[in-house]
């Protein structure tokens, strides 16, 4: 493992640009479920109750008391040494973009920049009649949250299943893996698509490509380097002795 970890530092080390997707899994040592495996919300939950346009417009109350249920969590935890030590790379390497599935804002709180939320953000919230965002950090919005400025219903500014991702926040993401020379891929089960397909771009745009993860994804064989082991231990070993 120290081996790979240097050798990957060492890739890290001669890149121009540098793209990191991640994935529920870098949130896990805050505390904040992730969403697949065997303590995963989608084992207690059906998706397509809760996380799909349908959900919402049959039962905006459910949709909502899952999104609070989630605020409120996500409100009592902090961002890890692995978050961290992303911010710290950002200042190592001359370009860096930091994409990411996670809508828990927990990048942000640890000092990301360069950041693209391609999923949005539990904290913003979204007019489904006028469609202006704002942030609400409250962490519950009670169930039927209206609009301050023309009192239509708010939804969470998030993508749910059967949703287009905003498609200059996708360009950019296609267009940072497609022009990184190396690629990190922490915490996630690349199952969910586009995500799961920028590391692809990444690959066959000449990148190195490694993953970060507990145990092997789909992803796991076109890999340079498959780390396996904690986010908040291996990631922050990327950025120590730099030199
Ligand atoms: P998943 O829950 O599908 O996957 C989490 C991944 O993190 C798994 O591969 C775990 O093995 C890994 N993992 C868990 N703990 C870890 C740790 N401490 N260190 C490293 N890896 C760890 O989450 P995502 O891949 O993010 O979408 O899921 C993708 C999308 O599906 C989410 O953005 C969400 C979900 O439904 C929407 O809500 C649109």
């Amino acid at each position: 493992m120290e081996e790979k970890i240097k050798a990957l530092r060492d890739a890290l080390k001669k890149a121009d640009q540098v793209a990191v997707l991640t994935g529920a899994g870098i949130s896990a040592e805050s505390g904040v479920p992730t969403f697949r495996g065997d303590e995963g919300i989608w084992k207690s939950y059906r998706a397509t109750d809760l996380a799909t346009p349908e959900a919402f417009a049959r039962d905006p109350e459910l949709v909502w008391r899952f999104y609070n249920w989630r605020r409120e969590l996500i409100s009592k935890v902090t961002y890890n040494l692995a978050h961290k030590a992303l911010v710290e790379l950002k200042g190592l390497v001359p370009g860096f973009t930091l994409i990411t599935q996670n809508v828990d804002g927990l990048h942000l709180l640890s000092g990301s920049q360069n950041l693209l939320e391609i999923h949005g953000n539990l904290w913003k919230v979204r007019c489904t009649k006028c469609q202006k965002i704002t942030l609400d950090r409250s962490p519950d919005l009670r169930t039927s949250p209206k609009c301050k400025f023309c009192g239509g219903l708010l939804r969470p500014h998030v993508v749910w299943f059967g949703e287009a991702l905003d498609p200059a926040i996708l360009n950019k993401s296609v267009d940072a893996s497609r022009t990184s020379q190396v690629m990190l891929v922490i915490g996630t089960s690349a199952v969910v698509q586009p995500a799961a397909s920028l590391a692809l771009e990444a690959k066959s745009g000449g990148a190195v490509v490694a993953e970060i993860n507990l145990e092997s994804t789909p992803h796991s064989h076109f890999m340079d380097f498959s780390l396996l082991g904690k986010a908040g231990e291996i990631v922050p070993k990327l950025v120590e002795a730099w030199g």
